[in-house]
């Protein structure tokens, strides 16, 4: 087992994007910035809620297919996961993986903790080397593609379905992205979160003990601490509501209160009227048709999808074209 990490430079744009966000008519923060060290640590939290069916979902079709959907991949290949995070559920597919081949394994993550917690959880796989990049997921990927010999194949794993935290055009624009970085006969193995009924979805983005409350909250403690700014978390609520045009949860920051707030290092203060929101995450829900529909409209075609029928959830191979 190898290990090592590949870092990137702090992230000038924080305040930046805060500022942008937060003086649009819509108020929003960036669904990215949820993940500092504690909001990743929250999420591991949310992953394991009843509630919160997605992971779990996510996790049995790897564990209960890996054999199937590895069968299909053409050899030698190496492996690149564009958000890794704990790699708990990825554990499956590179067992399936090392019994045909040595192979290296590429988690590419912005949190330096999540990508910890990857190479602690899969460190102990034989045959399997892990290089980890600390890097937004479209630079890692266009640098683990370099890396491959004349001979490799690349298969992108993008599980977890955090496509769903694109809207829909962004996610096809991204799509598109990762297929310039394949080549023909390449993989995509997607996981995507399929429609399910409303109280359900509500209550998985709202559960019962405020855990996805904390994640949502954890972005004002970070502005605080990191921008300096003075948000009082007391007045600002934890919203989940269905948006039915998008097909998709969203997740907001209800002001409570009429209020000011001021963030110095990002230069600006903004006023928020009471019961005004930030919108902070939208989470979209995918039909199984709509993902072949995807797939072709990206450069890919769907070879095969497995589906959890406990919580609808689909992993779908799409093989670059
Ligand atoms: C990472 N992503 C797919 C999660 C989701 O379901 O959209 C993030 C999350 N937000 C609230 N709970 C979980």
């Amino acid at each position: 087992m190898l290990t090592q990490a590949i870092t990137a430079q702090p992230s000038l744009e924080f305040a930046a994007d805060v500022r942008a966000g937060l003086t649009k008519p819509q108020k929003e923060l960036l669904s990215k910035y949820l993940y500092d060290d504690v909001g990743s640590a929250l999420f591991e939290v949310i992953s394991v809620l009843p509630e919160y069916g997605l992971t779990r979902a996510d996790e049995r079709v790897l564990r209960h297919n890996a054999y199937d959907i590895v069968e299909r991949l053409p050899l030698p290949l190496m492996v690149a996961e564009l958000g890794s995070g704990s790699g708990k559920k990825t554990r499956w597919l590179l067992k399936a993986l090392a019994r045909r081949q040595h192979t290296a394994y590429h988690p590419i993550e912005i949190s330096p903790t999540a990508l910890a917690m990857c190479k602690r959880e899969l460190g102990d796989i034989d045959c399997i080397s892990i290089v980890g990049f600390e890097r937004e997921y479209l630079d890692g990927l266009a640098e683990v593609a370099a890396r491959r010999k004349n001979n490799q194949h690349l298969l992108v794993l993008f599980l977890g379905s955090t496509i769903g935290n694109f809207d829909r055009p962004a996610g096809i624009e991204f799509l598109k992205s990762i297929r310039r970085s394949l080549c023909p006969g390449d993989s995509l193995l997607l996981g995507t979160d399929l429609l399910k009924p409303i109280p359900d979805l509500l209550d998985a983005y709202d559960d019962a003990l405020g855990v996805t409350a904390a994640f949502n909250r954890n972005l004002l403690v970070r502005i605080n601490r990191e921008l300096d700014g003075d948000f009082v978390l007391e007045q600002f609520q934890h919203l989940a509501k269905f948006n039915p045009r998008a097909r998709s949860v969203e997740m907001h920051l209800l002001s409570t209160r009429e209020q000011t707030v001021t963030i110095p290092a990002a230069g600006f203060s903004v006023r928020f009227q009471a019961g005004e929101t930030i919108w902070t995450e939208s989470s979209h829900k995918y039909s199984r048709d709509e993902i072949f529909q995807l797939a072709r409209d990206t450069g890919f075609r769907c070879e095969a999808q497995w589906v959890d029928t406990e919580w609808p959830f689909a992993e779908s191979l799409l093989v670059a074209e």
